[in-house]
């Protein structure tokens, strides 16, 4: 299960592409938006953006501590999902665990959500592994307090069940902003199965200088403006 697993992903598209998909939209219910940091009891909020349900971590992991980012790093169009975070400074290898209910998938766009913020006053930039169940996905490298990071797999789900597991790798303290799970037809990424999932590198959109993601994508994939040069080498 693990040797083939990691596929890079770069894709392209021009708005246009985007808006045809409109009109597809079936499976919202089965959407899971997930802000991590947020109080225990927080009844979650719709996020003014998408207009999407976000619900707190809190039934999703037993570990770690809650954080608010610093205020300084608070701009007022910023989604309430960056405002909280949640850390693991105790133990190597922390998880959330995620059931998807209902009968969409198997195959799930997962995605975290980072941004430091300065969450612990420490000023000390982290970097860390994050895992699909026994799978290496990423290393999340935390480049500036105030950069937001999206890591993302388009992975098949086995039995129903996900884990999201963030890996202290001697650098500093592993810590979350948000988790997000979207089920996929199965026949928009054919190359996806039991044995192999693919690893976002890039998604731009071309033609406008907004983020695009739901409901123009009915998938709430995140295409990025491609209105500057890329820092992304992966295209040279
Ligand atoms: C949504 O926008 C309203 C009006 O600007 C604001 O009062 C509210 O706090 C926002 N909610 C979230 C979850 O961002
Ligand atoms: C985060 O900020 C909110 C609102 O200011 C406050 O009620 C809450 O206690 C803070 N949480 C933590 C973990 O400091
Ligand atoms: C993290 O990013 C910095 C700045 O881009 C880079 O110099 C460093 O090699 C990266 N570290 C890892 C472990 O990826
Ligand atoms: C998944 O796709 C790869 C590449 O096409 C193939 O080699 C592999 O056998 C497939 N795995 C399964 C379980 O179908
Ligand atoms: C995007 O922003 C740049 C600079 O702010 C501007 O020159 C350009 O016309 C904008 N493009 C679109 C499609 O809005």
């Amino acid at each position: 299960m693990v040797a083939r697993w990691l596929l890079p992903l770069v894709l392209l598209l021009g708005l246009a592409g985007v808006l045809q998909v409109h009109g597809q939209v079936d499976k919202l219910a089965s959407f899971i938006t997930i802000d991590c940091g947020l109080p225990e009891n927080s009844p979650g909020y719709m996020d003014n953006i998408t207009k999407l349900r976000a619900t707190g971590d809190a039934g999703f992991t037993n570990a770690g501590t809650n954080h608010n980012i610093s205020t300084e790093y608070i701009t007022p169009t910023m989604g309430w999902t960056w405002h909280t975070v949640r850390s693991f400074p105790i133990g190597v290898r922390n998880c959330y665990t995620i059931r998807p209910v209902g009968s969409a998938g198997p195959n799930y766009l997962i995605r975290a959500f980072f941004m430091y913020g300065n969450y612990d006053g420490l000023d000390r930039l982290p970097i860390f592994d994050i895992y699909l169940g026994v799978n290496y996905w990423k290393t999340v490298n935390i480049t500036g307090a105030d950069i937001p990071l999206i890591v993302e797999v388009i992975a098949y789900v086995y039995g129903g069940i996900v884990q999201v597991c963030l890996v202290n790798t001697g650098s500093g303290t592993p810590f979350i902003t948000s988790l997000g799970l979207r089920p996929l037809k199965t026949t928009l990424y054919p190359q996806v199965n039991a044995t192999q999932g693919l690893v976002l590198i890039t998604r731009s959109s071309f033609g406008t200088n907004k983020t695009v993601r739901y409901p123009d994508d009915a998938y709430d994939r995140v295409w990025l403006p491609w209105t500057k040069p890329h820092s992304d080498q992966s295209f040279k």
